[in-house]
């Protein structure tokens, strides 16, 4: 039976015939709704999103379904709980779009500072007003905020650098292998910059991060830009801020976008001359859409030929192993059923196990992430087996 992909946002023509050639089924519904998803992701093996919902209703409607791909890098519309009590694996494609981001950020930057968009309004409506447009401060020399210094925030670097900003960016730290955004010393941050942008995932640790407290940091008249997600602004202290401190915005996101790619839109937003807005087109450029659909078929190609998978975001990053077993062994049949069967009398728990083949086919080695310690009379135990070359034992 041939693997059944289904691509449920638009999608570059070509990468779609690049999986037809790899001998892949596809499945091509590029206006599905997370209503639909239910019913048309039921019997397919991988399924391939870009703002379309993943609900927990189109996961556990589907029989086959193993892998979900967020063609872009933010995985909010994805029920990844969901996704973890199946099994079923979902990967993204960082990066790929970054630059497309970037680009946007910048661009929304100049236009906050020299108000283009009012000015091709007031042109349109017949209106020449070089007088009030002309009050402009420039870039040059300001002092840019970037919260989120992943790939997007790097690109947003670079491009401010040359503009001649001076940057500062507040980074995401890890403690323990996991990854936690650290969000101390905003108070100091935020009053020395003139711009603001924000380049984060929408998380529980991120929602509603721009609160009244951190707008009480900003300096007043300063400019926020969200290209990001917009959970990360709460609404209320956005308008209050903008209110009392003329905070300056523009966003490329915003709550309750409509799912379609065409709708009439409704908008508190809409009648605020300080908030520019975008239609969430932040990735939608030739170069991005491209570079994130060859990602995508790169994760499929792997996932199918070899069973791995890039970009993994579901894996657990906290595991409750706490020691290593490596077992170098004869690759033969009932080697691994020996060790395993010592392991399973003791009520050892085996949370991870790779099995790899040096050159040649002759040996292999066992690598076991284990829950409890393998005592030194089990180790004794595996080295009976002659077939067992040796075996290793550390805490990790
Ligand atoms: C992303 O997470 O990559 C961006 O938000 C792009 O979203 P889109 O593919 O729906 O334009």
């Amino acid at each position: 039976m041939k693997v059944k992909v289904l691509i449920a946002d638009k999608f570059p023509e070509r990468y779609i015939q690049e999986l037809k050639d790899y001998e892949l089924e596809v499945i091509y519904l590029p206006k599905l709704g997370e209503n639909d998803l239910p019913q048309a992701a039921k019997e397919v093996d991988i399924l391939v999103v870009r703002s379309t919902n993943v609900t927990s209703e189109a996961i556990e409607n589907s029989i086959r379904l193993n892998l979900i791909i967020r063609a872009g890098a933010g995985v909010n519309n994805i029920n990844i709980s969901a996704a973890n009590k199946k099994g079923i694996y979902v990967a993204n494609c960082p990066g790929m779009n970054s630059i497309a981001v970037a680009e946007l950020a910048i661009g929304l930057m100049i236009s906050l500072d020299r108000r283009i968009p009012d000015n091709v309004i007031d042109f349109r409506n017949g209106k020449w007003n070089k007088g009030e447009y002309s009050k402009a401060e420039g870039l040059y020399g300001k002092t840019l905020g970037i919260i989120g210094v992943g790939n997007i925030g790097k690109e947003v670097a670079k491009r401010a650098v040359a503009l001649g900003m001076n940057v500062y960016g507040k980074d995401i730290s890890r403690i323990e292998g996991v990854a936690i955004k650290d969000f101390s010393e905003m108070d100091q941050l935020l009053p020395l910059c003139d711009i603001v942008t924000l380049h984060l995932p929408a998380t529980p640790q991120t929602k509603g991060l721009f609160n009244k407290k951190l707008f009480g940091f900003m300096k007043p008249n300063s400019f926020l830009i969200n290209t990001a997600r917009a959970d990360l602004i709460d609404q209320e202290a956005l308008l209050e801020a903008i209110k009392e401190k003329n905070i300056r915005v523009a966003m490329d996101v915003i709550k309750n976008e409509p799912e379609e790619k065409s709708a009439n839109i409704k908008s508190p937003l809409q009648s605020i001359p300080n908030i520019y807005i975008t239609h969430h087109i932040g990735a939608s450029t030739e170069q991005a859409q491209n570079a994130v659909a060859s990602e995508t078929i790169r994760i499929i190609k792997d996932f199918v030929s070899s069973g791995i998978i890039a970009h993994w975001v579901n894996r657990s990053k906290i595991s409750d192993a706490h020691y290593q077993l490596v077992v170098k062994h004869y690759d033969k049949p009932g080697v691994l059923a020996s060790i395993m069967s010592i392991i399973r009398d003791r009520q050892i728990n085996i949370e991870e196990i790779e099995n790899i083949i040096f050159d040649g086919g002759v040996v292999a080695c066992c690598t076991m992430k284990l829950k409890s310690e393998v005592t030194t009379e089990m180790i004794k135990l595996m080295n009976e087996n002659p077939d067992v070359l040796s075996v290793s034992h550390i805490a990790i």
